[in-house]
Protein backbone atom coordinates (compact mmCIF):
# COMPACT_ATOMS: atom_id res chain seq x y z
CA UNK A 1 0.00 0.00 0.00
CA UNK A 2 3.16 2.44 0.75
CA UNK A 3 4.67 2.30 -2.31
CA UNK A 4 1.34 2.83 -4.39
CA UNK A 5 0.52 5.75 -2.35
CA UNK A 6 3.74 7.01 -2.32
CA UNK A 7 4.04 6.86 -6.61
CA UNK A 8 0.29 8.17 -6.56
CA UNK A 9 1.16 11.34 -4.44
CA UNK A 10 4.11 12.27 -6.63
CA UNK A 11 3.05 11.68 -10.12
CA UNK A 12 3.17 14.98 -11.30
CA UNK A 13 0.31 16.99 -11.92
CA UNK A 14 1.46 19.84 -13.67
CA UNK A 15 0.65 20.20 -17.59
CA UNK A 16 2.56 23.03 -19.77
CA UNK A 17 0.38 24.55 -22.20
CA UNK A 18 2.49 25.93 -25.34
CA UNK A 19 3.37 29.39 -25.52
CA UNK A 20 0.71 31.27 -28.33
CA UNK A 21 2.09 35.06 -27.60
CA UNK A 22 5.61 37.14 -27.95
CA UNK A 23 5.30 37.36 -24.08
CA UNK A 24 5.10 33.43 -24.01
CA UNK A 25 1.86 33.13 -22.28
CA UNK A 26 -0.50 30.95 -23.88
CA UNK A 27 -3.99 32.02 -25.72
CA UNK A 28 -7.21 32.40 -23.03
CA UNK A 29 -8.54 28.67 -24.64
CA UNK A 30 -5.21 27.22 -24.34
CA UNK A 31 -4.78 28.25 -20.88
CA UNK A 32 -8.03 27.08 -19.88
CA UNK A 33 -7.92 23.60 -21.67
CA UNK A 34 -4.58 23.20 -20.05
CA UNK A 35 -6.39 23.53 -16.44
CA UNK A 36 -8.82 21.44 -17.69
CA UNK A 37 -6.21 18.62 -18.84
CA UNK A 38 -4.17 19.64 -15.04
CA UNK A 39 -7.27 19.08 -13.08
CA UNK A 40 -8.19 16.35 -14.77
CA UNK A 41 -5.07 14.45 -14.04
CA UNK A 42 -5.58 15.15 -10.00
CA UNK A 43 -9.01 13.30 -10.03
CA UNK A 44 -7.45 10.67 -11.83
CA UNK A 45 -4.64 10.80 -8.85
CA UNK A 46 -7.10 10.88 -6.45
CA UNK A 47 -9.03 7.73 -7.40
CA UNK A 48 -6.13 5.66 -7.73
CA UNK A 49 -5.64 6.43 -4.20
CA UNK A 50 -9.54 5.17 -3.24
CA UNK A 51 -8.31 2.53 -5.62
CA UNK A 52 -5.03 1.85 -3.00
CA UNK A 53 -6.85 2.68 -0.25
CA UNK A 54 -4.73 5.69 0.25
CA UNK A 55 -4.33 7.18 3.62
CA UNK A 56 -7.36 9.81 4.43
CA UNK A 57 -4.92 12.22 4.68
CA UNK A 58 -3.32 12.49 1.39
CA UNK A 59 -6.28 11.52 -0.37
CA UNK A 60 -7.66 15.27 1.37
CA UNK A 61 -4.52 16.64 0.17
CA UNK A 62 -5.84 16.35 -3.49
CA UNK A 63 -9.22 16.25 -3.16
CA UNK A 64 -8.26 20.13 -1.68
CA UNK A 65 -6.46 20.80 -4.65
CA UNK A 66 -8.64 20.06 -7.10
CA UNK A 67 -11.49 22.17 -5.08
CA UNK A 68 -9.16 25.36 -5.18
CA UNK A 69 -7.68 24.67 -8.84
CA UNK A 70 -11.68 24.84 -9.72
CA UNK A 71 -12.28 27.81 -7.33
CA UNK A 72 -9.65 29.07 -9.37
CA UNK A 73 -10.46 28.64 -12.82
CA UNK A 74 -14.33 29.12 -12.32
CA UNK A 75 -13.69 32.67 -11.06
CA UNK A 76 -11.16 33.37 -14.08
CA UNK A 77 -13.59 32.33 -16.44
CA UNK A 78 -16.26 34.19 -14.86
CA UNK A 79 -14.58 37.68 -14.19
CA UNK A 80 -12.75 37.28 -17.68
CA UNK A 81 -13.65 34.64 -20.91
CA UNK A 82 -17.55 34.49 -19.81
CA UNK A 83 -17.99 37.79 -20.08
CA UNK A 84 -15.91 38.21 -23.41
CA UNK A 85 -17.34 35.07 -24.77
CA UNK A 86 -20.56 36.63 -24.45
CA UNK A 87 -20.26 39.53 -26.15
CA UNK A 88 -18.40 37.94 -29.28
CA UNK A 89 -20.39 34.41 -29.75
CA UNK A 90 -23.75 33.39 -32.09
CA UNK A 91 -24.59 31.40 -28.77
CA UNK A 92 -24.84 33.79 -25.58
CA UNK A 93 -26.81 31.00 -24.07
CA UNK A 94 -24.09 28.73 -23.57
CA UNK A 95 -22.79 31.07 -21.02
CA UNK A 96 -25.56 31.30 -19.06
CA UNK A 97 -25.53 27.33 -19.26
CA UNK A 98 -21.81 27.54 -17.81
CA UNK A 99 -22.48 30.01 -15.01
CA UNK A 100 -25.64 27.42 -13.93
CA UNK A 101 -23.07 24.55 -14.08
CA UNK A 102 -20.34 26.58 -12.23
CA UNK A 103 -23.48 27.42 -9.34
CA UNK A 104 -24.13 23.88 -9.17
CA UNK A 105 -20.13 22.39 -8.94
CA UNK A 106 -19.10 25.37 -6.28
CA UNK A 107 -21.90 23.64 -4.70
CA UNK A 108 -20.47 20.50 -4.22
CA UNK A 109 -16.89 21.72 -4.27
CA UNK A 110 -17.99 23.90 -0.92
CA UNK A 111 -19.33 20.14 0.65
CA UNK A 112 -16.07 18.53 0.16
CA UNK A 113 -13.87 21.02 1.70
CA UNK A 114 -16.64 21.30 4.69
CA UNK A 115 -16.27 17.52 5.02
CA UNK A 116 -13.07 15.20 5.18
CA UNK A 117 -12.36 11.83 3.78
CA UNK A 118 -13.72 10.11 7.48
CA UNK A 119 -16.99 11.16 6.23
CA UNK A 120 -18.17 7.63 4.03
CA UNK A 121 -19.54 9.77 1.56
CA UNK A 122 -16.51 11.90 0.54
CA UNK A 123 -14.93 9.91 -2.44
CA UNK A 124 -18.92 9.77 -3.78
CA UNK A 125 -18.76 13.88 -3.69
CA UNK A 126 -15.20 13.68 -4.86
CA UNK A 127 -16.53 11.09 -8.13
CA UNK A 128 -19.43 13.21 -8.76
CA UNK A 129 -17.63 15.89 -9.07
CA UNK A 130 -15.00 14.44 -11.39
CA UNK A 131 -18.43 13.59 -13.48
CA UNK A 132 -19.70 16.94 -13.38
CA UNK A 133 -16.36 18.53 -14.65
CA UNK A 134 -15.77 16.19 -17.16
CA UNK A 135 -19.30 16.73 -18.52
CA UNK A 136 -18.85 20.56 -18.28
CA UNK A 137 -15.50 20.67 -19.90
CA UNK A 138 -16.62 18.68 -22.53
CA UNK A 139 -19.33 21.56 -23.01
CA UNK A 140 -16.90 24.62 -23.21
CA UNK A 141 -14.07 22.45 -25.11
CA UNK A 142 -16.58 21.34 -28.14
CA UNK A 143 -19.29 24.37 -28.04
CA UNK A 144 -18.01 27.52 -25.85
CA UNK A 145 -14.52 27.71 -26.57
CA UNK A 146 -14.73 27.13 -30.60
CA UNK A 147 -17.42 29.68 -30.75
CA UNK A 148 -15.37 32.16 -29.10
CA UNK A 149 -12.18 31.16 -31.27
CA UNK A 150 -14.39 31.74 -34.13
CA UNK A 151 -15.66 35.05 -33.01
CA UNK A 152 -13.33 38.20 -32.67
CA UNK A 153 -12.38 37.81 -29.40
CA UNK A 154 -8.80 38.84 -28.26
CA UNK A 155 -7.60 35.15 -27.15
CA UNK A 156 -3.99 36.14 -26.94
CA UNK A 157 -4.53 39.25 -24.59
CA UNK A 158 -7.63 37.20 -22.64
CA UNK A 159 -5.08 34.71 -22.06
CA UNK A 160 -2.24 37.31 -20.30
CA UNK A 161 -5.45 38.85 -18.01
CA UNK A 162 -6.63 35.40 -17.52
CA UNK A 163 -2.53 34.20 -16.20
CA UNK A 164 -2.23 37.39 -14.17
CA UNK A 165 -5.09 37.15 -12.80
CA UNK A 166 -4.69 32.90 -11.84
CA UNK A 167 -1.16 33.68 -10.44
CA UNK A 168 -2.61 36.40 -8.52
CA UNK A 169 -5.90 33.85 -7.34
CA UNK A 170 -3.31 30.80 -6.24
CA UNK A 171 -0.85 33.12 -4.11
CA UNK A 172 -3.65 34.58 -2.45
CA UNK A 173 -4.85 30.62 -1.74
CA UNK A 174 -1.25 29.35 -0.90
CA UNK A 175 -1.79 27.39 -4.38
CA UNK A 176 1.67 27.25 -6.65
CA UNK A 177 3.84 27.05 -3.32
CA UNK A 178 3.78 23.40 -3.14
CA UNK A 179 6.84 22.13 -4.24
CA UNK A 180 8.82 24.64 -2.12
CA UNK A 181 6.41 23.29 0.80
CA UNK A 182 7.55 19.67 -0.11
CA UNK A 183 10.82 20.28 0.11
CA UNK A 184 11.06 22.16 3.11
CA UNK A 185 9.36 18.97 4.62
CA UNK A 186 11.37 16.37 3.58
FE1 LIG B 1 -16.19 26.53 -16.83
FE1 LIG C 1 -13.23 25.60 -17.93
Amino acid sequence: MATAKKAAAKKSTRSRATPASKTGTPDAIKLLTADHREVKALFQQYQEMVDHEAEDQEKQEIAEQICLMLTVHAQIEEELFYPAAKEAIKEPDLVNEANVEHASAKDLIAQIQESDPSDEMYDAKVKVLGEYIDHHVKEEESELFPQARKAKVDLAGLGEQLNERKQALMAEMGLGMEEEEEAAAE
